[in-house]
């Protein structure tokens, strides 16, 4: 297969372009691209990528992540994860290519007390989950075969993440508060790689769930990061209203893997990654 990946210099990227070439030896190639290399928001930019490389898979993780910064900048959101991700869709249908695109737990208000379902209403309550929700629906409408996988908490190397704050903070801090009212599932970016790759081999069509199995809040997942750190720092449970940021987050946004179970693959417990982000941190720690 020739796979092209958009977001491929992004943390879920890097750990995909490194699965992905090395579990090739059956000769995937595999190709990918940073914002420098193609403007998503540039239809244009993107129909000349896609044309070069004629692949029978894209996967589109590029996007404007920074959940506070897309609050912020309501009308660049829009651009990046809503109008480029339909400018990759519109490209992909005329190529024939097919489409896995990469969207998150946001898409929900988080007002459930159970693991959302793929049928389960959209119902974002901030604009980086709205920006991906129109995304979805949209990409849907110009390509029905394309694949939807829902995501959430990612960590890993060679990227800004939860477990690096707290890490950082943990080097100079005795105590650290951390809020414990959000709960959700933590997804380690090579974990969630070798699903996609899977996904793609398994010719998956429609959304899909994938995250690390189990649940916490960040309160928890903190706790855990130091304990298996082997450091010393406390870490108190707090809530979110002593740590107002400019976008809202859902209180609860765990995602059911049922529809992932149905393509034969399973996640491990989101604890047993955490032994292989601090090997891998500590190999590599300025990412
Ligand atoms: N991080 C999470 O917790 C989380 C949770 C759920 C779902 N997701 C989804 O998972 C995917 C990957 O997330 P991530 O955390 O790996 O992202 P990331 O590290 O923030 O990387 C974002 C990627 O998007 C590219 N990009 C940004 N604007 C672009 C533009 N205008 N044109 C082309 N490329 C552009 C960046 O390219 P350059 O670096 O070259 O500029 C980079 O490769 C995203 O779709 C995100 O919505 C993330």
């Amino acid at each position: 297969m020739r796979i092209l990946i958009f977001g491929a210099t992004g943390m879920l990227g890097k750990a995909l372009m490194s699965q992905w070439k090395s579990d090739s030896a059956d000769g995937d190639e595999i190709s990918g691209l940073g914002s420098a290399h193609a403007d998503i928001r540039v239809a244009a930019q993107v129909e000349s990528a896609i044309h070069k490389s004629k692949p029978d898979w894209i996967v589109l993780l590029a996007a404007y992540t920074d959940v506070d910064g897309c609050e912020l900048n309501p009308n660049l959101a829009s651009a990046v994860n809503t109008q480029g991700a339909v400018n990759v869709a519109k490209a992909a249908a005329g190529m024939g290519s097919r489409l896995l695109f990469v969207s998150t737990d946001y898409v929900f208000d988080g007002k459930k007390n159970s693991p959302y379902d793929t049928s389960d209403r959209r119902n974002p309550i901030n604009v980086y989950g709205r920006t991906k929700a129109e995304a979805e629906e949209q990409i849907l409408s110009v390509l029905q075969d394309c694949c939807i996988v829902r995501t959430s908490w990612l960590f890993g190397p060679g990227g800004k993440c939860f477990p690096d704050t707290i890490l950082k903070l943990a080097s100079t801090r005795a105590e650290i508060d951390v809020v414990n009212d959000q709960r959700g599932s933590p997804t380690c970016t090579s974990d969630l790689a070798d699903a996609i790759a899977k996904l793609c081999r398994s010719d998956a069509r429609g959304i899909i769930h994938a995250t690390n199995r189990g649940e916490c809040s960040w309160y928890e997942f903190a706790s855990e990061i130091i304990r298996q750190g082997g450091l010393k720092t406390i870490v108190h449970p707090t809530t979110s209203d002593r740590f107002v940021r400019p976008a809202e987050r859902p209180k609860y946004s765990v995602l059911s893997n049922a529809s992932l179970s149905g393509y034969g693959i399973e996640m491990r417990p989101w604890q047993e990654t955490v032994p292989d982000y601090l090997r891998e941190r500590a190999a590599s720690p300025s990412g």
